[in-house]
């Protein structure tokens, strides 16, 4: 495949978002995609809300949409952008990278950001394929997430039993030693809809499950250890209960989902976190439109009247992160 720089299609790197989230104490959504109506979601919310952004791609995704037509997806979402006369601006990341192939395949087709999620590795070995990736992308001028602890969770690419807190003792050193430009930490979030088990949770008056808390103690001595230095959480999906309640009542079967509550985003966007990656949010914003439409009109069978309906859900729920959970509106 013929090489291209991300300056070229009109992206930007997380380098001055960053600076700018970590100032005015809110972070920046990175949102993952596979199709054309999650991108156009993406870039409507965020056009809509003046909010900077991260299109986040996996290596599923990338295989599902295919790694050219994802290119050309990203050039037309900056052509949409700037047809639209918005200021917006975005990075296109590779969410999960494990391998330093991948990785530099994705800067070489047009990526301004990757991750390489060393945290399954020894720490020894996370820092040496981190180090690794870190000096092909910064040759490129692109930027490096990196991963200290593992998150519990099950995704296609990403699955863990259970989660191992990130040492803050190790955070500094490994900064220093890989030249990362931020860092994912594991402090209590998951990946997927069922983030944790009823019984780690409480229930409330209404008899809601509760999770337990995020552990900001941990979170606060990382950012000691780093001030300054910005930190990303994953599986920062609140698995929103109402459509949960619409999947279910319309032939879906998410027994125990639970997410992350706002109010702990909203601490956490305050603090050195810069980034929040979201996923299953917009899955299952998707889901609960096209089975509700579906249901209510079992005769339908033109796509865009079921993904018309999923595409305007999620604009909105974009819309609401950027501006009550995040605080990324209006920053563009
Ligand atoms: O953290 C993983 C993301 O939610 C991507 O999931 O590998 O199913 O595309 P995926
Ligand atoms: P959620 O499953 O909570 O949306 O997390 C997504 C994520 O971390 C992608 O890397
Ligand atoms: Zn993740």
């Amino acid at each position: 495949m013929e090489k291209v720089s991300y300056k070229d299609i009109g992206l930007v790197t997380t380098t001055e978002m960053f600076a700018k989230a970590m100032k005015g104490k809110y972070a920046i959504p990175a949102y993952n995609f596979n199709n054309m109506e999650q991108l156009q979601a993406i870039v409507m919310g965020c056009v809509e809300s003046k909010s900077p952004f991260i299109l986040q791609v996996s290596s599923g995704a990338r295989k599902y949409a295919n790694q050219t037509l994802l290119r050309f997806l990203a050039m037309g979402a900056v052509a949409m952008i700037n047809d639209a006369g918005s200021p917006v601006k975005f990075a296109l990341h590779l969410d999960h990278g494990d391998t330093l192939e991948l990785c530099k395949s994705c800067v070489d087709s047009g990526f301004s950001s990757v991750m390489i999620d060393g945290s399954h590795h020894s720490y020894e070995d996370n820092i040496k394929l981190t180090k690794q990736v870190v000096e092909y992308a910064h040759a490129h001028g692109v930027v490096v997430e990196g991963e200290l602890g593992v998150l519990a969770g099950i995704e296609d690419a990403v699955s863990a039993e259970k989660s191992t807190y990130t040492r803050p003792e190790q955070v500094e050193d490994f900064v220093r030693k890989t030249n990362v430009d931020s860092l994912a930490i594991s402090i209590g979030t998951s990946h997927g809809a069922m983030k944790f088990k009823p019984e780690q949770c409480t229930r409330d008056s209404r008899g809601v499950l509760v999770p337990p808390p995020l552990r900001f103690d941990i979170l606060e001595e990382i950012e000691k250890r780093i001030p300054g230095f910005p930190i990303v959480l994953h599986g920062a999906s609140s698995v929103v209960p109402e459509y949960v309640e619409i999947i279910n009542k319309n032939g879906g079967a998410l027994k125990d989902a639970v997410g992350i509550p706002a109010d702990q985003l909203r601490k956490a966007a305050r603090s050195a976190v810069c980034k929040v990656n979201i996923d299953s949010d917009g899955r299952l914003a998707m889901t609960a439109m096209i089975r509700k439409t579906l249901a209510e009109k079992p005769a339908e069978f033109d796509p865009r009247k079921y993904l018309g309906p999923a595409r305007d859900e999620l604009i909105k729920m974009i819309i609401h992160k950027n501006k009550e959970v995040l605080g990324s509106a209006g920053q563009a």
